[in-house]
């Protein structure tokens, strides 16, 4: 049945008990009216200029319509949200010389800046930043279908991680705000930028990990250039002023269109010195690849993953199935941090993979803001259809869907299928699926199972459910070296983004946290003075005169 959206109601003749073949009592008690106008798009939203070089530049190209997979009609149609710039091979290269320009080769205004003026613009972005966040959320609701409380923390993780991010670097500035001295010589050691950095964010935290990649890069004294994420580019638009106002010309330059036609020359020219990118590894490969001077390319990477639950014959099942639920299907299992397959042990398959299967089909599907919905639209048009072939080749090769509703397949959705047995021959079990599709397989030798990971080529997270400490004790020593986190009794997750947050592998290269961030975005820096009158009467009188903006013991509050 084609999912009408709330507002739609408003169009209903309630005289008339019913609208196009449907019921209104049947629409009324799944849809709530209360909420039909609130997330209305009521104009299109056509982005029709573009940050570069300080300035919004009018964009007189060509356009890419964006179009959100739910349905405003009630015959199923994607509905038009507005429209981005096509840009080419010549806008991409102009904004990677504006962020050139503006970087000066470590000479630019912004990357010799006082730290405390980086802070003050860093401040002053977040502070406009906050005015969006209505429009940001609703944005990220139609563009990605991610629900209203998890489209609203999405915004406001952001804003607290640019605020732990500005306390963070004041802490590194204090640490560093000092002389060491060894044989001889005075060290005045920091943290530098690094340079021009390329950034690309993913779609199913368009906002919250691009973020996470351009506010340490921009804070350290990197200039940048972004392309927003295919999905997940409209909301970018009510930013761009901030990013204008907020930042001296050059620093923030935005493009839209195909990584292949605008990010590819950019690597290509050489003048990149950080890729930073959460994606696939293909794509970094690619993007890498064209590269000419290899060595000069730092890596800040957030990879695939295919995060594993493990569950102990012991493991309290009523907490282990609530987790497995959220790490299996928050966001539709469109987290790199998901779980993607479940291990149970033998032991209590039957009764876990009942209850397990059982839950999945309480789920409730609807769009983003309809209250209690879990599961949404997916925002790649062809994603039910690639979830589908999992399946299919799953089923072929042995599987059985465990869930009634597994594999039910709507225009903008499939059901999550619970699939058991599975076996390494099947495309799920290797795959990043990256969608509603929940493999399981069973244990009973956890040396196996351990081996099996460790073959993997993954390596970001695990789940390990269980009890005995006598068993946990040495598979929690393992693990962590399969892994880089182990969450005990608990689904796989960023959070806290204080903590950090990485991979093995194929997973990830670099490591991101509040304060990791800082570091993967800057190298040490430092004045070396030989202890001579000479040289000391000058440090005197950098200190005294503050003249530098790097030589600073200043304690910035
Ligand atoms: O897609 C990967 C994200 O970093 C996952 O973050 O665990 O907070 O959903 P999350």
């Amino acid at each position: 049945m084609p999912i009408i959206p709330n507002f739609l109601l408003l169009e209903i003749n309630l005289q008339n008990n019913c609208y196009k073949g449907y019921r209104i009592e049947i629409l009324t008690k799944k849809l709530d009216m209360k909420n039909t106008g609130k997330f209305q798009i009521k104009e299109l939203l056509h982005q029709k200029t573009y940050l570069i070089n300080g300035e919004l530049v009018p964009w007189k190209g060509k356009t890419d319509n964006v179009y959100s997979t739910i349905s405003s009609t009630q015959a199923y149609k994607p509905t038009l949200l507005g429209s981005v710039p096509h840009m080419d091979e010549a806008t991409a290269l102009e904004a990677m010389q504006a962020a050139c320009d503006a970087y000066g080769k470590g000479q630019g205004e912004w990357p010799t800046m006082k730290v405390s003026q980086r802070i003050a613009c860093m401040e002053q972005f977040v502070t406009q930043m906050k005015t969006k966040r209505e429009e940001v959320v609703n944005l990220l609701m139609w563009e990605i279908g991610k629900t209203l409380p998890d489209s609203q923390k999405e915004f406001d993780r952001t804003v607290e991680y640019i605020n732990d991010t500005i306390e963070d670097y004041k802490q590194l500035d204090r640490n560093s705000a000092k002389f060491l001295k060894r044989d001889n010589v005075h060290a005045h050691i920091r943290r530098g930028p690094l340079g021009v950095v390329l950034c690309l964010g993913p779609y199913n935290y368009p906002l919250n990990e691009t973020f996470a990649l351009l506010i340490p890069a921009l804070i350290m004294g990197n200039t940048l250039i972004f392309k927003p994420a295919k999905h997940g580019v409209l909301l970018i638009s009510p930013l761009l002023e901030a990013f204008r106002d907020s930042f001296p010309k050059g620093v923030v330059n935005i493009l839209y269109g195909r990584g292949r036609e605008v990010a590819a020359p950019i690597m290509k020219s050489g003048r990149i010195d950080v890729l930073a990118l959460i994606g696939n590894s293909t794509s970094a490969i690619a993007l890498q690849d064209q590269h000419p001077y290899k060595n000069r390319l730092r890596l800040v990477l957030g990879l695939e993953a295919k995060n594993p639950a493990i569950i102990l014959p012991d493991a309290d099942l009523d907490l282990t199935i609530d987790e497995c639920i959220s790490g299996t299907l928050s966001f539709n299992g469109q987290r790199c941090t998901a779980l993607k397959i479940i291990y149970v042990h033998e032991d209590i398959r039957e009764e876990f993979n009942k209850r397990f299967a059982a839950r999945v089909d309480a789920l409730k599907f609807g769009n983003p803001w309809e209250p209690g919905v879990m599961l949404t639209p997916l925002p790649e048009p062809g994603k039910p259809a690639y979830i589908q072939e999992l399946i299919d080749d799953a089923l072929e090769k042995g599987a059985s869907i465990l869930n009634k509703k597994g594999g039910e397949t709507s225009d903008n959705y499939i059901f999550p299928a619970v699939l058991y047995p599975v076996t390494p021959e099947m495309r799920v079990y290797k795959e990043e699926q990256f969608g509603p599709v929940i493999p399981i397989k069973t244990f009973s030798d956890i040396q196996e199972l351990l081996d099996e990971i460790a073959n993997s080529n993954y390596g970001q997270q695990i789940s390990l459910f269980g009890k005995d400490v006598k068993e946990l004790a040495p598979l929690i020593d393992t693990l962590v070296n399969l892994v880089c986190r182990v969450n005990l009794n608990s689904a796989c997750q960023r959070g806290p983004d204080v903590f950090p947050f990485t991979g093995r592998k194929d997973s990830a290269v670099g490591t991101l946290s509040v304060h990791d961030a800082l570091r993967s975005f800057s190298i040490r820096t430092f004045l070396a003075s030989k202890d001579n009158a000479i040289n000391n009467e000058i440090l005197k009188q950098l200190l005294e005169t503050k003249d530098s903006n790097f030589v600073s013991t200043d304690y910035i509050l």
